[in-house]
């Protein structure tokens, strides 16, 4: 999954050239959702900046939850750095089977992980089981803005395989098998694919269906 240590990641890639696509991201999220407040799952977080960065822009408290153990460690040290501590903690665990009560999320983000689940179909309606009536699910894959992929990518020119391997994922992924999960589920939700990623998108209704 990571083609260097999760410690390297966090170094070259986190802190180094995918820096400025979390904050991005994490306003993006925030304006497509409203959700400011509450507790939010930063699914498949990694060494958790996209969770911290939610954090920094909002009242949330965020859970950064990740299948590796040394990402939930680097998260609570990134939390720390990045003085959100008291609102963010770190999990470590399986989107197949989350820790987290039904009916009680208000917000799951997750960027780049869906692809490495074994099993979508079941994390997503993990998700959903969580997530409050209300409460939203974004998740998926993107750099925030054609321009910051462009910059990643002229950051990465080096790493072919980085490029070819991101390209296959998003061929297998592509937005149908994703509309399929979301029907199969009977979860109301969009899949909108942009030059700069793609990202499922849905609201627990206040009704139940
Ligand atoms: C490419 S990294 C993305 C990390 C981070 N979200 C980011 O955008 O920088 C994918 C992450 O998904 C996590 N992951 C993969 N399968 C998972 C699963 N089934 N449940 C939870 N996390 C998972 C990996 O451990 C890894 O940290």
């Amino acid at each position: 999954m990571y083609a260097m240590n999760a410690a390297e990641y966090n170094e070259k890639v986190m802190k180094g050239h995918f820096k400025k696509i979390y904050p991005v991201i994490a306003r993006q999220i925030i304006e497509r959702t409203g959700i400011t407040a509450g507790h939010c799952i930063d699914l498949g977080g990694g060494p958790g900046m996209l969770g911290i960065s939610l954090a920094r822009q909002s009242n949330l408290d965020v859970t950064i939850y990740d299948l590796l153990p040394e990402c939930v460690a680097l998260a609570v040290e990134n939390s720390r750095e990045h003085e959100v501590h008291k609102r963010v903690t770190a999990r470590q665990g399986r989107a197949e089977e989350m820790p987290f009560e039904d009916n009680s999320i208000d917000l799951v983000a997750s960027r780049g992980s869906i692809f490495f689940w074994e099993d979508q179909q079941q994390g997503v309606s993990e998700v959903y089981r969580i997530l409050r009536a209300g409460g939203w699910a974004y998740i998926g894959g993107g750099f925030g803005t054609i321009e910051l992929l462009l910059e990643v990518q002229s950051q990465r020119a080096n790493e072919p395989k980085w490029e070819r391997e991101r390209k296959e994922r998003f061929a297998k992924n592509p937005p149908g098998h994703f509309e399929t999960i979301l029907a199969d589920l009977g979860i109301e939700g969009v899949v909108e694919r942009g030059d700069a990623g793609m990202w499922i998108i849905f609201r627990k209704p206040t009704t139940p269906l």
